[in-house]
This record gives structure tokens, sequence and C-alpha cells, in this order.
């Protein structure tokens, strides 16, 4: 009887560097990779009524999940979904107008709050959870699959404005006026959140993101109460569940209150803005933490100088570190293919 062969170490670059070692060439992904930017996508996506069944559809989530990888061979997948799945789970229905985003019906009052479920409706998220099974079974075995969330300030905004606002206005205030039914809100999305992204891993995601899209809002009070201390707790649920979940949190505009993330355990990474010197979050962020970031979208846009500075800057700046590379936010629907073809291209180039 032969030995079995010793198990290879895993081949996913993502994987690796979110466990803080270093790759030659960092691994690539692109916040929004699938999207409006592809044809591929405008063409599965005119298929749907509407942009929550997409959502839905276990076949069109995993088709556009696929996609960008198909075309562009990106180191990881996210799971094509939206973060406004939870609110529609809590019995908040979302809809999402033709060129004008997220709709939800605002909540105003306590009573609008008691009306929301304890507990995700999982029947309603199955489908979900189906759609990054089918994605694991796809994927080839050097593309890691990202699971995701909206952090529960970010959900919460677009949960009491009912939209996106441009400065969070209507959610910082009812914070500041109700600070036990907000803190009430908060809980209920940490747990939804932590039983969410749990239910992501075990059917197939390998790491999970942490979208924090509108924490560079808040002061510091709010900062460490609103958006630090939600996302602490969902990692130390998520860590308890699942040891060696590698966890990301994405908290867009921290700015200088970066370092209040270093305290979190158990967090893999940190996503980067476009407006974050490298230098800075290294310096924020102890060397257990891989960073990833932060190619500004408008220069990926531009493309040219704009772009190969843009790559340089980057490789040059997170070069001592672990780093994940992508963009400071989600790419935009008017970025040229040819554009992303460069960028994936200079950067295996780059080792
Ligand atoms: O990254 C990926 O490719 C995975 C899919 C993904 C989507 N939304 C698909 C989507 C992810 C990770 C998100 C996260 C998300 N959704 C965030 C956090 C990240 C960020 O960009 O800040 C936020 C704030 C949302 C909420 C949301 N969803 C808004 C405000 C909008 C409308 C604005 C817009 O871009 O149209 C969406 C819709 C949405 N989510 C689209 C896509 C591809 C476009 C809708 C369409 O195709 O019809």
């Amino acid at each position: 009887m032969t030995a079995a062969p010793p198990r290879l170490a895993s081949p996913k670059l993502l994987l690796a560097t979110l466990r803080g070692v270093r790759q030659a060439i960092p691994p690539l992904w692109l916040m929004r990779q699938a999207g409006r930017y592809l044809p591929e996508y405008r063409a599965i996506r005119a298929k749907a009524t509407s942009f929550l069944d997409f959502c839905y559809t276990p076949q069109l989530a995993t088709e556009a999940t696929l996609q960008p990888i198909r075309r562009f061979g990106f180191d990881a997948a996210i799971l094509f979904s939206d973060i406004l799945v939870a609110p529609d789970a809590l019995g908040q229905r979302v809809s999402f107008e033709e060129g004008e985003g997220p709709r939800l019906k605002p909540i105003e009052t306590a009573a609008d709050l008691a009306a929301l479920r304890d507990e995700a409706d999982w029947s309603r998220l199955a489908p979900v959870f189906e759609a990054v099974a089918r994605v694991k079974a796809a994927l080839p075995d050097d593309v890691a699959l990202i699971g995701f969330c909206g952090a529960p300030w970010t959900v919460a905004s677009y949960m009491i404005a009912g939209r996106g606002t441009p400065d969070q206005a209507p959610a910082r205030l009812f914070a500041y006026r109700n600070p036990d039914l907000f803190a009430a809100l908060i809980d209920k999305l940490v747990e939804l959140s932590a039983a969410y992204l749990e239910r992501q891993l075990r059917a197939g995601a390998e790491a999970v993101q942490i979208f924090d899209s509108w924490a560079g809002v808040l002061p510091p009070g709010e900062f460490e109460r609103w958006c630090v201390a939600p996302i602490a707790r969902i990692v130390a649920k998520l860590r308890a569940a699942l040891p060696a979940a590698p966890i990301i949190a994405f908290p867009r505009g921290a700015a200088t209150q970066l370092g209040k993330f270093a305290a979190i355990d158990g967090l893999a990474a940190i996503g980067l803005d476009t407006a974050v010197e490298p230098c800075a979050a290294a310096a924020a962020l102890p060397a257990r933490f891989a960073l990833q970031g932060n190619l500004d979208p408008l220069a990926l846009l531009a493309g040219g100088r704009a772009l190969e500075d843009g790559i340089d800057r980057a490789l040059a700046g997170f070069a001592g570190r672990a780093h994940v590379f992508n963009l400071g936010h989600g790419i935009l629907p008017e970025t040229p293919i040819a554009h992303v073809e460069r960028l994936v291209a200079r950067l295996r180039a780059s080792g």
C-alpha cells in the first residue's frame, strides 16, 4: 500500500496572503468586479425582472460571479449579491429603481423597528447559499471564493433613510436622538451578519469581507460605537464558530481612525480606500494584518499614465506587507475592459 501523497499547500494566493504570507505578485480581485462594465453581465441582467430577483436566482448569480473570472483570471471571485439582502430578509422589503439605486420603507419610529423580524428569514436567503455552493464547485483550483455582507452601520444607514444619501444624515440624526433604539438595530444586524457570513462560509466561501462603505462620516465616538465595535463583535462570533475563517473589513473613509481596527483580534485584513497612504496604513496596523487596496477606480477608468502610475505607487507602497491588490472602491460601470486587461497584465509581469 502506498502512503497518501502529501497534501499540497493551497495554491490560492489570496488565502495565503490573508494568512499574512506576502506574495511575489500580490493576488488581485476588484470590488464590484461583476457588473455593468461587462457586456456579458448586461446581457444576463436583462433576463431578470428585478435586481433582487437576479441576486436570488442561483443560476444567474453564479454566472455573474464567474464572468469576471473567465474573462480576466482574477485570483478571487466575490459572490454576486448585495448588502441589502439583509434588510430584505428582516422583512424590510428592498427594491432597486433603474438608475436611482435602492429604495426601502424608511425606519422612523420604534414601531417601524419593532416590525422587523427578530431573525432573518433564512428561506429568503437560501438561494444565496445555493449560489455559493454552485460557484465553489465551478471555480478553478487556484481561485478563492469571497462571501460578504454590509457592516451594520452602512446597512442601517440605508434602513433608516430608505435610500442612499450623500452624508448619511438621517441615520446619524436617528442615532443621536434615539441611541437606544439605534443600538437595538445595530445589535440585530450584528447577529444577522455573523450568522449570514457563517452560513456563506459553510456553503463554500473561503474568506469574507465586511463592507463599511459609509464609515467615513462618523466622528470618533460614533466611529468606535457604530463601526468598530459592531465589526469586532461580528468577527468574535464568526471566529468562535469557525476559528480559521479569514475576515476582511473595508471601513471606507476611516482615514486617521484606521488604527482603531488594530485591536480586533482575528481580523485578517483591512481594505483601504483610495485616499489612504500605504505607509500610513502600515504604521496604523500591525504586520499581522494584510492590507488590501487601493488603486483609484477613476485611474482605472482613465487608463494611460494615470493607471500605470497608480499601479506603480500601490506596488511600491505596499511592498513591505502582505498585500491584496484591489481598487479603493468599486469598479465604475464606464470602465473600459482594455484597462482591466492592462492592470492584470502589468501586475502579473511585476514579480
Ligand atoms: O463586488 C461584486 O462584484 C459583488 C457584488 C456586489 C454588488 N453590490 C452588486 C451590485 C457587492 C459586493 C455589492 C456591495 C454593495 N451594495 C455595497 C458596498 C460596496 C460599495 O460599493 O460601497 C453597497 C453600498 C451596496 C448598495 C447598492 N447596491 C447600491 C447603492 C446600488 C445602486 C448603485 C449602483 O451602482 O447601481 C446597488 C446595486 C448593485 N449592486 C448593482 C450591482 C452590480 C447595480 C445594479 C444593476 O446591475 O442593475
